[in-house]
């Protein structure tokens, strides 16, 4: 199974890039020119994009078989940047998925996508384009997981005891997550059937139940 992930530079997407490899999965890496990788990752293959347009994207994402969006805008003053990256750019890698045919995609977005009275609107209305972006994948007709995680944190230390709370659209409003429980979801999502077609909100505490992503997704609708 060759996976392809988008934003592999970023603190979550080089992990979900290492969870991948752990999990035995070829690995392409698809960033942008100036992107900077850690040294764990570089000896994956890697397509670097002087930009994202339609055709270099779908030259990079040639013979894979899944794709993980782990893009997303970078904080800046460039108040733009969530519709451009959020949205338009998660537009254009559906299309190109599309026309690969390549069928499975997992984006990462973010608990409160669509929610409008929010602190992190600030920012260019960040939650309202992260909900245009997963609209886009839901109307797409791939077998796509949105993985919407809490506010993200790059603690590694006693992830063991760090369960994770999987949750159906709009149960939570809440709470946090190490970047690496992410990237352990997007690839858990890629093995578990059941979340194909499904928003499923992630957060994680030491107080959580200990469950798998497919045990919890049974209890969704209930
Ligand atoms: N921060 C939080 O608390 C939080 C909470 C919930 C959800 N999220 C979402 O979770 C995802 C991962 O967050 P993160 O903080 O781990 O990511 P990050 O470190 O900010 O990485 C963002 C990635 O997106 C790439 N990117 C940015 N603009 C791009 C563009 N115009 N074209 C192509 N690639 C572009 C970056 O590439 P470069 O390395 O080249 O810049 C990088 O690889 C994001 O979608 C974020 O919005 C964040």
């Amino acid at each position: 199974m060759k996976l392809a992930i988008t934003g592999a530079s970023g603190k979550t997407g080089f992990r979900v890039a290492e969870e991948a490899l752990s999990a035995g999965y070829e690995v392409r890496l698809i960033t942008r020119n100036e992107s900077k990788i850690p040294d764990s990752i570089k000896g994956c293959e890697r397509y670097e994009l002087s930009d994202t347009n339609g055709v270099t994207l779908d030259y990079a994402l040639k013979d894979c078989d899944s794709l993980v969006i782990a893009t997303g805008a970078r904080p800046s003053i460039d108040l733009t940047g969530p519709a451009k990256v959020d949205y338009l750019n998660i537009q254009k890698q559906i299309e190109s998925c599309k026309r690969q045919k390549l069928k499975r995609i997992v984006l990462v977005s973010s608990l409160c996508a669509g929610k409008l009275i929010h602190p992190l609107n600030l920012f260019g209305l960040i939650l309202i384009w992260k909900r245009f972006g997963e609209k886009s994948l839901q109307k797409s007709n791939l077998d796509w997981t949105v993985i919407r995680p809490g506010g993200l944190n790059e603690n590694e230390t006693n992830l063991k005891n760090q369960n994770v709370l999987f949750s159906g659209e709009k149960t939570q409003e809440e709470g946090s997550i190490p970047r690496r429980l992410v990237a352990k979801a997007c690839i858990e999502a890629l093995k578990t059937k059941d979340s194909i077609k499904k928003i499923i909100e992630v957060t994680s505490s030491e107080e959580n139940p200990k469950t798998s992503m497919s045990k919890a997704i049974k209890t969704f609708s209930i």
